[in-house]
């Protein structure tokens, strides 16, 4: 039986048997009242005699029946469990290490206890209704699934966030990106797209970046721009308004107010590049600097963190941002051919300061202007010679994008942390558990 049948249908009076795991424990007098979590993550509240209790501890696994009572003031749902029998499963050891508070460094050194938590278990159904619902948009769409390798030769992202691996007598490194391998498929495959993880080795430490991170990459042939735009978008949209329907529950127990997404009904905004530029002097923005000092955003730069949540500070749906200068992007992506500092990108941003959600853009097609860009970024067109064939052999007008699903979520739920959303997360200084 599960606990959230009791909890949405009529078993009031009723005899119940629950297996699960005593998630709180408060002992009185007379009474004991265990907080029952099962292996869906609900809760609910078991009452039995003190004495009953006896050696039970925290998070002991359990089998406990009883009859199912109306009361409104019990935690969880207005239902309470009237205990008349108790199995244990196992009685767990007395120093569980998680109590009410604890410093965040305690909670990721047990995080394979904190997923225990209301709070993580709330997340991680979430999680699963974007995967899920993404899922279903592209197959709706005619997308095709794909699983491209993770052990490659070549950078996709730029060399400094490589993580190198030994492989055999040879080195090789983590997919940074499976973009490469999905422009490979389209040319018979069509549409494609994949859900990986991605590694960068970030040297940074900030609340947006993680070392492994789930990555959404989609890759078409014959797609402009403004497609791209129209498919991210459909897509943004598809997933948030069906996770808000899947997971009443759990935003409410995160206290999220789905209000917030009203807006997303509306098309999202776009702006160029430039005009971003234009609004960040306009507002006399500075970013700051590595010395600790600041200074106004030129044309050239890339827009940083603080540049992005200034732009997004007071929107409540995403914004697009299009046509990046090209020296900001990595060699891939194709120049605007009416102006050639600029390129056919975009980023789309979070609302409310989230920040970069997703990157992508038209690829460059061009065989020669491609080997050149390989050798300016100072790459080896050796470990890129498939990736050129591309472009012999059939090449066609092709883009796509790629977004982490941490990020969506991160906006989604509104925590600025990224390690949150993550079951284990993998950080400069963290790779265990
Ligand atoms: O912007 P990025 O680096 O773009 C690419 O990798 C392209 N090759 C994707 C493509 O066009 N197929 O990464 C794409 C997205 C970012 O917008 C961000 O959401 C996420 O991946 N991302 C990270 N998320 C968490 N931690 C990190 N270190 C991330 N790096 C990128
Ligand atoms: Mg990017």
């Amino acid at each position: 039986m599960r606990i959230r049948d009791i909890l949405s249908s009529d078993y009031v009076g009723k005899e119940v048997t629950l297996r699960g795991w005593v998630y709180r424990l408060r002992k009185q007098k007379g009474n004991a009242f265990v907080l029952l979590r099962d292996d869906r993550g609900s809760v609910i509240q078991c009452v039995f005699p003190s004495s009953k209790l006896d050696n039970v501890t925290r998070e002991s696994s359990v089998q406990i029946s009883g009859t199912v009572k109306q009361d409104v003031r019990a935690p969880e749902g207005g239902f309470e469990i009237t205990g008349t029998d108790l199995k244990i499963f196992q009685v767990s050891e007395k120093d569980y290490p998680l109590g009410e508070y604890q410093s965040a460094e305690l909670r990721l050194d047990n995080r394979h206890l904190v997923l225990r938590t209301r709070k993580m278990i709330e997340i991680a159904k979430i999680r699963a209704s974007m995967l899920k619902f993404l899922r279903q948009w592209f197959s709706d769409n005619e997308w095709l699934e794909i699983t491209p390798p993770l052990i490659v030769k070549g950078s996709v992202e730029g060399g400094s966030t490589l993580f190198k691996l030994n492989y055999f007598d040879d080195v090789a490194f983590l997919s940074q990106s499976a973009q490469l391998y999905l422009e490979a498929m389209i040319f018979s495959l069509g549409p494609v797209w994949s859900l990986t993880s991605s590694f960068r080795a970030e040297r940074s430490r900030t609340v947006r970046h993680l070392a492994e991170f789930s990555h959404l990459e989609c890759e078409s042939p014959w797609v402009s721009l403004k497609d791209l735009l129209q498919i991210q978008e459909d897509l943004i949209r598809y997933t948030i308004d069906k996770t808000i329907n899947e997971r009443k529950e759990s935003l409410k127990f995160l206290e999220l107010d789905s209000s917030r997404f009203r807006e997303l009904a509306q098309p999202f905004p776009t702006i160029t590049y430039d005009q971003a530029i234009e609004k960040l002097k306009s507002l006399d923005f500075k970013t700051p600097e590595l010395d600790g000092k600041s200074r106004t955003v030129e044309w050239g730069d890339d827009l940083n963190i603080d540049s992005e949540r200034e732009l997004t500070r007071k929107m409540m749906t995403p914004l697009f941002i299009i046509g990046y200068p090209t020296s900001v992007k990595p060699f891939y992506v194709k120049e605007n051919p009416d102006r050639s500092e600029t390129s056919l990108t975009f980023d789309l941003l979070g609302p409310q300061g989230y920040g970069e959600l997703s990157s992508g853009g038209m690829r460059e097609e061009n065989l020669l202007t491609l080997s050149n860009r390989i050798r300016q970024a100072g790459l080896d067109p050796i470990d890129y010679k498939w990736y050129l064939d591309l472009r012999k052999y059939g090449s066609v007008e092709h883009g796509g994008f790629g977004m982490g699903i941490e990020r969506l979520l991160r906006w989604f739920i509104g925590i600025e942390d990224i390690k949150e959303l993550v079951l284990f997360p993998r950080t400069m200084s963290r790779v265990s558990p």
